[in-house]
């Protein structure tokens, strides 16, 4: 059976990463998370105390980063620079910054050729909000996950929580997840968006095991 690439967008909360971990895993394919990529600089950037506005150091930041994926019994290990950045780029600053500065033109290019290099791989599931759009548009399977916007937000709670994080209300992740949609949606270059040739998958009904299985099924269907 032949390897193929697999890219999987959808909106915050939709379930991309946990369900791209499984099918990779069931697979034996590699997992990217490029929504990492994007988070690491927001965190870095925040780091530094420095606002998306400010270009110069969001160059610096962007002119000699190195970031790494190192699996871990199960954990995808983020080291950036060399230094493993997982505890702190799940925050939900985190997570509104790095939507913002991913709609910068410059800092989209820069991370472009970190993607490119596994879109090369065979064998691949990449994870992320224009994979199948302008990352791997030849993929051979590609799958746009959403899910209804409070499960999506009662999933982030969840995740938060389970870190040892205080979750913001309900009402306020819907609100942050809904202006993330928006912001990501909406950006100039590269918003997220469905691949005409995508398979729309809608997992609100349907838990981890069966999103992935059913991916796993297509992906069985492609390689033959
Ligand atoms: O998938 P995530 O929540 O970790 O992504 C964080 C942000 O990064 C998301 O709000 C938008 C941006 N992103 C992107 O613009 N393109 C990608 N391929 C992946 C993520």
């Amino acid at each position: 059976m032949k390897k193929i690439r697999i890219a999987i967008d959808g909106p915050a909360g939709s379930g991309k990463s946990s369900v791209s971990k499984m099918v990779a895993t069931e697979l034996d394919y590699r997992y990217v998370d490029t929504g990492a990529l994007y988070r690491v600089v927001a965190f870095l950037l925040s780091e530094k105390g420095g606002t998306p506005q400010d270009e110069p150091l969001l160059r610096e930041i962007l002119s000699d980063i190195s970031i790494d994926y190192k699996m871990e019994e199960g954990v995808n290990h983020i080291i950036a620079n060399g230094r493993d950045v997982t505890a702190f780029i799940r925050t939900n600053e985190v997570s509104m910054l790095a939507s913002t500065v991913s709609a910068i033109p410059f800092v989209r290019f820069a991370l472009l050729g970190i993607q490119r290099a596994f879109a090369m791989e065979e064998g691949v599931v990449m994870e992320g909000r224009d994979i199948g759009t302008v990352i791997m548009p030849s993929a051979e399977l590609k799958i746009f996950l959403i899910a209804d916007v409070e499960l999506r937000a009662e999933r982030r709670r969840k995740e938060l929580a389970s870190r040892g994080k205080t979750p913001p209300s309900l009402a306020e992740m819907v609100e942050d997840i809904k202006q993330r949609d928006h912001q990501d949606s909406t950006r100039k270059v590269a918003p997220l968006k469905q691949a005409d040739d995508a398979i729309l998958l809608n997992n609100s009904h349907l838990n981890l095991v069966q999103t992935a299985k059913s991916i796993v099924k297509y992906a069985h269907e492609r390689s033959e």
